[in-house]
């Protein structure tokens, strides 16, 4: 019901208010999490911007004081902000931990991704809200709110895996980016993104996973009708780690610069940046990226990309357009 909803809100809200308060007022925030932000380069404004914050290593910070501004367990259970043991004890879900709130279109929050400052990995990185009546997790992207207005100036949207790659993207002056958020993209967010603009690069880590991530998204944003590019990080770099190398001008140009139509991009990671003269593996190349084409509603975009596909791996384009309208046919 609305009135169920609006209540979430209101205590999700309140609880992004007290985690940003202890961050900033209490010694453990200030001094564990405000210090985290800060070493990570951080500054105050770019804490404000995405309303960060931090969680106490208490199992009741919140739970009290919510309580005591008549917050009900009910709503605090409802809104993924407790937990309830077997003897029904409940406690916070999020402690000791620098908090990122997640919000929806119109910036109302709607729930926490919260890292853990231990690097021991005994514990998972990132404990993030559970679904909730208003946190559907597959229809989400972090940053949309402070994102929506460049991605329209820009035409376009830069994608990204985790909340820190979005924040520190702002740093560098760099507005249009949300992130996905560690799940595999929907369909419901390419449809969100596609509300702003038709135009998507990809920016995942440069690991395997990232990779790999950034072929299936390629795909479902391609099925979407919309252009995609893509950019290639350093191993082991993501644009938040990446970004930190150097100055915000070289880190934008470098986006700029890098960024790859998913045809060069494919068979650029495919060929090894093009030093894989394997035959056999160029067969393989040509497949995977006829593929690509093959989900591409419009019929004209799919002839361009093929010739673009000829040229860069050298083959006739008659040869690829016969094997794609083998695929073509199997689709329907
Ligand atoms: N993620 C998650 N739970 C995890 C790990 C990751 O929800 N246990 C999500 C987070 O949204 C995270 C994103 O996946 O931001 C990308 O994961 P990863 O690249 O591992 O983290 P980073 O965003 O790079 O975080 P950091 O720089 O703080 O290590
Ligand atoms: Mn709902
Ligand atoms: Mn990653
Ligand atoms: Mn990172
Ligand atoms: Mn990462």
């Amino acid at each position: 019901a609305q009135n169920e909803r609006d209540s979430l809100f209101i205590v999700l809200g309140f609880a992004g208010k007290f985690f940003q308060d202890q961050l900033f007022e209490n010694s453990e925030g200030k001094s564990i999490g405000l210090s985290y932000f800060k070493e990570r380069g951080f500054n105050e404004a770019i804490i404000k911007k995405f309303e960060l914050g931090y969680a106490l290593d208490e199992w009741d910070g919140l739970l009290k004081a919510a309580k005591a501004k008549g917050h009900t367990e009910e709503m605090l259970l409802k809104a993924g902000l407790i937990l309830k043991n077997e003897k029904n004890r409940v406690y916070d879900r999020f402690r000791a931990r620098v908090v990122f709130p997640i919000h929806n279109v119109s910036g109302k929050t709607i729930a926490f991704g919260a890292r853990t400052l231990r690097t021991d990995k005994k514990e998972p990185k990132y404990i993030n809200s559970p679904e909730t009546e208003v946190y559907h997790k597959s229809n989400v992207l972090y940053g949309i709110h402070q994102a929506k207005q460049a991605i329209r100036n820009e035409d376009m949207c830069y994608l990204v895996e985790g909340y820190t790659d979005v924040i520190s993207l702002h740093l560098a002056g760099v507005e249009n980016v949300v992130a996905s958020s560690g799940t595999s993209l929907t369909k419901e967010q390419i449809q969100l993104i596609s509300r702003y603009t038709k135009n998507i690069t990809v920016l995942y880590d440069g690991d395997s996973a990232g990779i790999k991530a950034s072929f299936r998204g390629i795909n479902m944003i391609l099925e979407h009708d919309l252009d995609v590019h893509a950019v290639v990080f350093p191993e082991g770099e993501d644009p938040d780690s990446f970004s930190k190398t150097m100055s915000s001008e070289a880190f934008k140009t470098y986006l700029k610069e890098q960024a790859q139509d998913f045809i060069t991009f494919k068979t650029n990671i495919l060929t090894d940046g093009g030093r894989d003269k394997d035959p056999s593996n160029k067969v393989k190349v040509i497949r995977e990226v006829i593929e690509s084409i093959a989900l591409i509603p419009d019929g004209i975009k799919r002839s361009v990309y093929i010739k673009t596909c000829a040229g860069l791996l050298d083959i006739q384009e008659q040869v690829l357009i016969t094997e794609l309208n083998k695929l073509l046919i199997q689709q329907q």
